[in-house]
């Protein structure tokens, strides 16, 4: 068994796009160990959401693996992976994908359908999120009545919510002015540092350089 959290084997990814094959990512090795903050870097079309989707077990590779502890979520059936992506991994994403005829309060409760909790301590934990991101008074109204700084905040609680012990997020602050941007990365060092997460964040800014135990620089695909 590999002692790494996460560990990417030989990982390529080719994107078939008007029949020409598109380099999205060419043999990445790289391993990330149990509570670090690990940074993807590079400009934009590198592969950073490439790689991040292939982690979280979202697309599947062209080639190699990326195994999470002893699993093999590259090769794992769609009934395996949909429970770990429902109870251990967190996804923030670059784009929002909040439901748009969902409430706030209801695109952030349905993220834990998959996990079935008490009705009390659901409502709890989703107004106590929404105060630390200061949206209490949005819970209510829908995506469309929220700015685009809000949505992101929206959607980081929706994946908070089910208290993942690996969060990978894209670009998570790519929306929102500076204030807020540091509201959110502090939320995400906090969960680092009392809840043990692992977090691995895609970014082109300059965003928690200082607090990263590691920085991989992808460039057209390649690791540098
Ligand atoms: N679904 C897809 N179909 C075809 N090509 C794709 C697809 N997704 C990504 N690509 C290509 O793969 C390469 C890497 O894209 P990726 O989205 O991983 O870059 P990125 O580093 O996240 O960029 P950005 O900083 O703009 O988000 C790009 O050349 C892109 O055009
Ligand atoms: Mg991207």
């Amino acid at each position: 068994m590999s002692p790494h959290l996460i560990e990417c084997i030989h990982l390529s990814k080719q994107y078939i796009r008007n029949k020409q094959t598109v380099i999205g990512l060419e043999d990445i090795n790289l391993q990330i160990n149990q509570n670090e903050l690990v940074l993807l870097k590079g400009r934009s079309g590198a592969g950073k959401s490439t790689l991040l989707n292939l982690m979280s077990g979202l697309i599947k590779p062209t080639q190699g693996r990326v195994m999470i502890g002893s699993q093999c979520i590259s090769e794992m059936p769609d009934s395996e992976l949909s429970h770990i992506l429902a109870t251990r991994i967190g996804i923030i994403f670059q784009s929002f994908n909040l439901l748009p005829t969902f409430t706030v309060y209801e695109n952030i409760e349905v993220a834990l359908v998959p996990v079935i909790k008490r009705n009390s301590e659901v409502k709890e934990k989703i107004m106590s999120l929404l105060e630390q991101f200061d949206l209490s008074d949005k819970a209510l109204v829908l995506p469309s009545e929220l700015s685009v700084g809000q949505q992101q905040k929206a959607a980081i609680i929706r994946t908070l919510i089910k208290e993942p012990t690996i969060l990978f997020a894209d670009e998570p602050t790519g929306s929102v002015d500076d204030e807020t941007a540091r509201e959110i990365l502090e939320q995400l060092m906090n969960l680092k540092r009392e809840k043990g997460v692992t977090l691995v964040v895609a970014t082109h800014g300059n965003i928690l350089e200082k607090s990263a135990d590691k920085v991989f620089l992808i460039e057209n695909g390649r690791l540098k």
